[in-house]
């Protein structure tokens, strides 16, 4: 590890201040939580998709402390994305080159994209059990917990944060609408429709044309991770058929995921393509969902369905967007928002159940009472005495025997907390 190397990536060091390029000063939701996280002795972890605010939030962070009066030294950041390096390289070049002594003073390493370093986690143990004022801030752009040995490792020592794409809030806010103006529908629903087609990069916010948002999304989201990040972290023949799967799912927004069919389809044997959807969810680029337990198990049980992480995915690989497939895409960002984890089906079907509770995107001009069959079967039958419509425009809460169905608008319910 070279000198210059961990200067350049901590420029604080010299100038005193993260600069204004990398410490954006838009803080997202979850920032003052990470924020808290701070105090506490466990590692804390970054965790979530490209692209969407990890290492921005990083710098962020390391602004803060510098503007708290934190020793501008004792702030170490350091990013595996592009380097190739050991913890204790790293570790002891920084020792060095500020005379440290790591059990004396608190010190805050912030290791971005961690998951690159090979053998990072018995590393990482070491250093967290033998120097108690060490602070780590970790980030990865998959699951950390992917492997049984980190997991097995690191217990107990790690709390895991996993950032989504920018929320609609999120987006609204980055638009200078402030909060008392949400719940003005004409103000609200231009946004509203452009943030369900395209989702919540940040970066593509202010792409204006179609080829530079695709360009965008395919090159430094999709390709980075089906090419490059998965075929790294797994032994894998055929990264193409990741973004061919990829590319079927986010065209096809909630689709069942029958391993036997798409076998004969792909030709390809059942077991891989299910490593292979694994890998997609694990690097969080899909949703899978799972149908809601409780009774017996017939194999269309079993079936999960898939969503797309974000609707910029969706909208990369569809050409056109009509009407009736946008609700499926109000399906994905209602999926996405709950990270919702089962739908239920048996004969009707329901998109989401949440804490047990049905429920149902029907984005639609009216919503006709027979619509109301299948939600009404799913409270009688696990007695709930709640269910939920989200809706295009219709607000109002309806009485059945089987208990209260409320529908919501989608864009005032994604408001919500
Ligand atoms: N809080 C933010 N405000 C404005 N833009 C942001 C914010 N967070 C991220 N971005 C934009 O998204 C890009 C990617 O963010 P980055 O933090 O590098 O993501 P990650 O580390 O998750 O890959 C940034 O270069 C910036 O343009
Ligand atoms: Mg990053």
């Amino acid at each position: 590890m070279e000198r210059d190397r961990l200067e350049e990536f901590n420029h604080w060091w010299i100038s005193g201040k993260v600069d204004e390029e990398l410490a954006l000063p838009f803080k997202r939701d979850i920032y003052t939580k990470i924020e808290k996280h701070l105090n506490k002795r466990f590692i804390t972890a970054l965790v979530g998709l490209r692209r969407i605010g990890k290492t921005t939030i990083m710098y962020q962070i390391i602004q803060e402390l510098i503007e708290a009066d934190t020793n501008k030294t004792n702030i170490l950041f350091f990013s595996f994305d592009e380097v190739s390096a050991k913890l204790n390289e790293v570790l002891e070049k920084y020792k060095e080159i500020h005379n440290k002594d790591l059990r004396e003073e608190k010190i805050y390493v912030f290791l971005d994209e961690i998951q690159k370093c090979n053998g990072w986690e018995n590393e990482l143990k070491k250093y967290y059990d033998l120097y108690p004022k060490l602070k780590f801030i970790i980030s990865g752009s998959e699951s950390l917990f992917i492997r049984k040995k980190t997991k097995e490792t690191l217990a107990g020592r790690i709390f895991e944060f996993i950032l989504s794409p920018f929320t609609f809030r999120e987006y609204l806010k980055f638009n200078k609408i402030e909060e008392n103006e949400f719940k003005y529908e004409t103000k609200i629903k231009p946004f509203f429709n452009k943030f369900a087609e395209k989702g919540g990069f940040p970066e593509t916010f202010s792409l204006e044309t179609d080829k530079d948002f695709k360009e965008y999304i395919g090159a430094l989201v999709v390709d980075k991770i089906v090419y490059k990040d998965i075929p790294r972290m797994f032994k894998l023949d055929d990264p193409e058929f990741l973004r061919v799967l990829l590319e079927l799912i986010s065209s096809n927004p909630g689709m069942y995921i029958d391993y036997q069919s798409l076998s004969k389809q792909f030709g390809k044997d059942r077991r891989v393509i299910k490593d292979y959807i694994n890998y997609l969810k694990e690097s969080f680029l899909i949703s899978l969902l799972g149908n809601y337990r409780k009774g017996s198990i017939t194999t269309l049980r079993k079936k999960k369905r898939a969503y797309p992480a974000d609707n910029a995915l969706t909208y990369l690989y569809k050409p056109k967007i009509e009407e009736d497939f946008f609700g499926r895409m109000i399906e994905t960002l209602a999926v996405n928002k709950l990270k919702a984890s089962s739908f239920w089906k048996n004969g009707g079907e329901i998109d989401i159940i949440y804490n047990g509770a049905p429920i149902e995107v029907k984005y639609q001009e009216k919503i006709n009472s027979g619509e109301f069959k299948t939600i009404k079967e799913f409270m009688k039958k696990f007695n709930k005495k709640d269910g939920l419509i989200l809706t295009k425009n219709e607000e109002k809460e309806i009485k059945f025997e089987e208990g209260v169905i409320k529908l919501i608008p989608v864009w005032k319910w994604l408001l919500k907390d």
